[in-house]
C-alpha cells in the first residue's frame, strides 16, 4: 500500500516542482515504485520530465470524464499529468458534494501498485490543495531560507491543523525542507536554527544547495540525475531520499 505524500507551501518558487521531481527519481533509482500526481495546473512537473498533458490528465480524470491512467517517465516511476484545464476545476466542482475528495476516491483503486505516491500542489490553498491534503497521509513543506518565507508556515499549519480534524484525521507532516540553502549565509544558517526550534525531528538535515544544473534541467525535460549526474543537486536530493527512507 502506498504511503501518499503531497509537496506543500501556498508560496511560489520555493522549490517544490524541483524537490518532487528530483526527490521521486532518487526513490525510484532506490529501487522504490512511485506514482507521480501534477496538481499544479501550470504543470511544471509534466514539462519538467518530458511528459505532455493532452490525455490521460488529472483534470479529465477529476471530472469523472477518464480513469487514471498513469504514464511511464522511466523504470519505476510514473506520473498523472497536469493539464491547464485544471483552473476550471474549482468552479465546475462548485455544487458537487464531497468535492473535496475526489482525489482520495481516484487513488484508492491505484495504492497497491507503488510505494510512494506523490503529489505537486500549486502555490495556493483552494479547492485543489485540499483534494490534496484529504488524500495523502503526510506532506513536505519545502522553503526558503528567509524569516518572510518561514512566517507563511503559520498560516499553512492552520490549514492543515483544520484538514486533520475534519477531514483527514490521519494527516501528519512528513518533513520540512530547506531549499537554495548556502551554509556562507548567516540568514540561511539562523533560519536553519529557527527551524530546527520549531519543527525538531521534523526538519529535514539534508538541505538543498543552490545549484544551477537544478534550474537548468526542467527546459531540457530530463531529471538532475540524467542531466547532471554529478552536481550538488543530484547530490543533495539522492541525500534526502536516503534520510527520508531511514525515517519510514
Ligand atoms: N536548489 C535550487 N537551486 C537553484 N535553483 C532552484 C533550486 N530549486 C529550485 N530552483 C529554481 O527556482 C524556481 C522555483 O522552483 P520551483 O521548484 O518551480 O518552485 P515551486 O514549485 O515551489 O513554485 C525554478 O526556476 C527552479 O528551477
Ligand atoms: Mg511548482
Amino acid at each position: 500500500m502506498a504511503k501518499i505524500i503531497s509537496m506543500i507551501n501556498q508560496k511560489g518558487g520555493v522549490g517544490k516542482t524541483t524537490s518532487i521531481c528530483s526527490f521521486s527519481v532518487a526513490l525510484s533509482l532506490k529501487g522504490k515504485s512511485v506514482l507521480l500526481v501534477d496538481l499544479d495546473p501550470q504543470a511544471n512537473l509534466s514539462q519538467s520530465l518530458g511528459i505532455d498533458g493532452s490525455e490521460n490528465n488529472i483534470y479529465l480524470a477529476l471530472k469523472g470524464a477518464s480513469e487514471i491512467s498513469p504514464i511511464k517517465v522511466i523504470n519505476n516511476l510514473y506520473i498523472v499529468p497536469s493539464s491547464m484545464d485544471l483552473n476550471a476545476l474549482e468552479h465546475e466542482m462548485n455544487n458537487e458534494p464531497g468535492r473535496e475528495f475526489l482525489l482520495k476516491e481516484l487513488l484508492e483503486p491505484v495504492k497497491d501498485q507503488y510505494d510512494f505516491i506523490l503529489i505537486d500542489c500549486s502555490p495556493s490553498i483552494g479547492l485543489i490543495a485540499l483534494n490534496a491534503l484529504s488524500a495523502c497521509d503526510t506532506f513536505i513543506i519545502p522553503v526558503l531560507p528567509h524569516h518572510l518565507s518561514i512566517q507563511g508556515l503559520s498560516g499553512l499549519a492552520d490549514v492543515a491543523k483544520k484538514i486533520k480534524s475534519r477531514i483527514n484525521p490521519k494527516l501528519k507532516l512528513e518533513g520540512v525542507l530547506i531549499t537554495q540553502f548556502s551554509h556562507r549565509k548567516v540568514l540561511h544558517r539562523d533560519v536553519q536554527i529557527a527551524l530546527k526550534n520549531h519543527f525538531k525531528g521534523r526538519l529535514y538535515d539534508s538541505t538543498i544547495r543552490e545549484n544551477i544544473s537544478l534550474a537548468e534541467a526542467p527546459s531540457t525535460g530530463m531529471d538532475i540525475f540524467r542531466y547532471a549526474p554529478n552536481s550538488n543537486g543530484a547530490e543533495d536530493y539522492l541525500k534526502l531520499c536516503e534520510e527520508f527512507l531511514s525515517k519510514q
